[in-house]
This record gives C-alpha cells, structure tokens and sequence, in this order.
C-alpha cells in the first residue's frame, strides 16, 4: 500500500460542474475514511488509460458519468448485475488489481422515491426520454414491479431501450401513477430551460391527481416542469435525492461501511446553493 490518503475519481467530460467531489469529501471526512475525491476531465481517448491507473492503490475506486457509462463497462473485468442490465456503469470498485463495475443509479433512483412515499409495485409510470438515466430508472422500476411505458423524441431509440429492457412502447399518459422525466430538458444551459419535456401542458393536465412527477434534473431545483406539476397539486422531487442514493451506494462499495447520507445531503445543497442555477 502506498502511503497518503486512497483516491476515488470521477471521470466525466466535462467534470467541472460536478458536486460529486463535495458530497464524497465530505462523506469521507465525517466517517472518518482517509480518502480524497477528485473530478477528473478525461476525454474519450484517454478514457482506458484512466480506468487502468484505477487498478493500483491509492485508489478505491471511481465514479463515471457523462458520456463514459457505457464504454467503462466494456473497460472493467466483472459487471454487477445491475450494470449489466443496465448497461452502463457510474461506479468502479477495485479488488486488488481486477476491478468491478456498479449501477448505483438504477438503486439510488429507487431510494430516491422511497422518499416521495411512492410504491411503484404495480403503478403504471411514464418515463420521458431513452438515453442512459432512462435505462437505469425503466430497468429500476420494472424490477420494482412497475409497468412502465417508455417516450422519446428519438422513437428508434426508444423501442432499442424498450426491447432491451422489456418496458412498454406506447404512451399511456392517463393512466400513470408516476411520470419521470430523464431528459435535459428544463436544465439550466439545457437544450429548452423553460420548457416541458416532451409534453404539452394539455397532456401534463391529463396526469391523474395523485400521481407522483420526478425530474432528474436538479440545476434549478424546481424546473418548469416540477413547477407546473406542483401547481397541479402532484408530489414533485427533483434529481437531487437520486444524486444523493447513488453516492451513498457508491460510498458503501467503495469503502465497507454506512455512507453519511445526511452530511452528503447537505453538502449537496451546500453546493447547489452556492452553484449558478
Ligand atoms: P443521459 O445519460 O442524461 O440520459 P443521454 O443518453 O444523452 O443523456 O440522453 C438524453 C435524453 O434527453 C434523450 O432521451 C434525448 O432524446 P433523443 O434520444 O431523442 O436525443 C433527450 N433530449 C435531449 N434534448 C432533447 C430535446 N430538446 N427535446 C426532447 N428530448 C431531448
């Protein structure tokens, strides 16, 4: 073992904006573990030299997002169940010199909603879009026992998530007791920050009360969106409690012991605070 404090990465591109660093360094730090987290700018040519230097100490690991999920799954030499299914892979834990692809997103999605006091046994739930988040969420909640109809402005890509995971093609939007959206739409610098993804507000008004709307997007904290939805009187969440989950997933892979979800919490909504929305 080298000497100094284990590392854990993120390798993203881009990786500045990331809040993970806050979150883990703080979880670090109030569970005592001598690790050090760090985003890291790698792009995609420099990706499988990244992923090889994980397999020494100091590090324990690494976390991976946009547009490096899927290629890292290919990079790791075992895949979790999840990650497999999922096909893509947010969380790399080292074990000696082989390392081990995880999914905390599809798991930390579920605790999220666990917090909205959603049950998705049995509920219909609409996702909006069909890229990578998409995958993780559908596969989360059909193993949840949801039936789950997919919607995409890309509709190829949509049936390929659909055949893959075995959801639902059509659009069922009444009938939903849960709408998610996965797509950038409503994010700040977004493709359309203040409109409604991939839906007309006759159709958001179709949404039976009662139902639950969960955005992934958490720059701003309340997207059109989520607004439009609480003016309706559904239970809204945004994307911050799933940014937590899959942490502190990650957190207890990497380390062995009970993530600090709480100090995680607050430092993530010490950093959105202090973050341009
Ligand atoms: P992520 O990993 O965050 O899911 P992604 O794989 O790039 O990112 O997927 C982005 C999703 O947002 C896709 O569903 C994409 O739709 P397409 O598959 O049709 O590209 C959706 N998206 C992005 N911009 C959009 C827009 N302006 N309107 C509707 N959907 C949009």
């Amino acid at each position: 073992m080298s000497a100094g404090p284990a590392r854990v990465v993120l390798l993203a591109h881009p990786a500045a904006h990331s809040l993970s660093p806050r979150m883990h360094d703080a979880a670090f730090a109030a569970a005592g573990v001598p690790a050090r987290y760090a985003a890291l700018d790698v792009p995609p040519a420099e990706l499988a030299a990244a992923v090889a230097r994980l397999r020494a100490a100091p590090y324990l690991g690494a976390n991976v997002s946009v547009p490096h999920k899927e290629a890292v799954a290919r990079l790791v030499d075992e895949l979790t169940g999840a990650a497999r299914a999922v096909g893509a892979v947010n969380t790399v834990v080292r074990h000696g010199a082989r390392l081990v692809g995880h999914n905390t997103d599809a798991p930390g999605f579920l605790r999220g909603l666990a917090e909205l006091g959603f049950d998705p046994a049995g509920a219909g739930c609409l996702v909006l879009g069909a890229g990578g988040a998409a995958r993780a969420v559908v596969w989360a909640l059909l193993g949840a026992g949801a039936r789950v109809v997919v919607v995409n402005r890309d509709a190829a890509r949509a049936e390929r998530l659909v055949a893959d995971l075995e959801a639902a093609g059509a659009p069922h939007l009444p009938a939903a007791r849960l709408l998610v959206n996965t797509t950038s739409v409503g994010m700040a610098g977004g493709p359309d920050p203040d409109g409604l993804p991939l839906l007309t507000p006759a159709q958001l008004a179709a949404l039976p009360a009662g139902a639950g709307v969960v955005d992934l997007v958490y720059r701003p904290a309340l997207t059109p969106l989520l607004r439009a939805a609480a003016a309706r009187g559904h239970a809204t969440q945004n994307g911050l409690p799933m940014l937590l989950w899959q942490g502190a997933l990650a957190f207890e892979a990497w380390t062995g012991r009970p993530a600090p979800a709480a100090v995680m919490r607050e430092a993530l909504e010490r950093g959105l605070a202090g973050s341009p929305a």
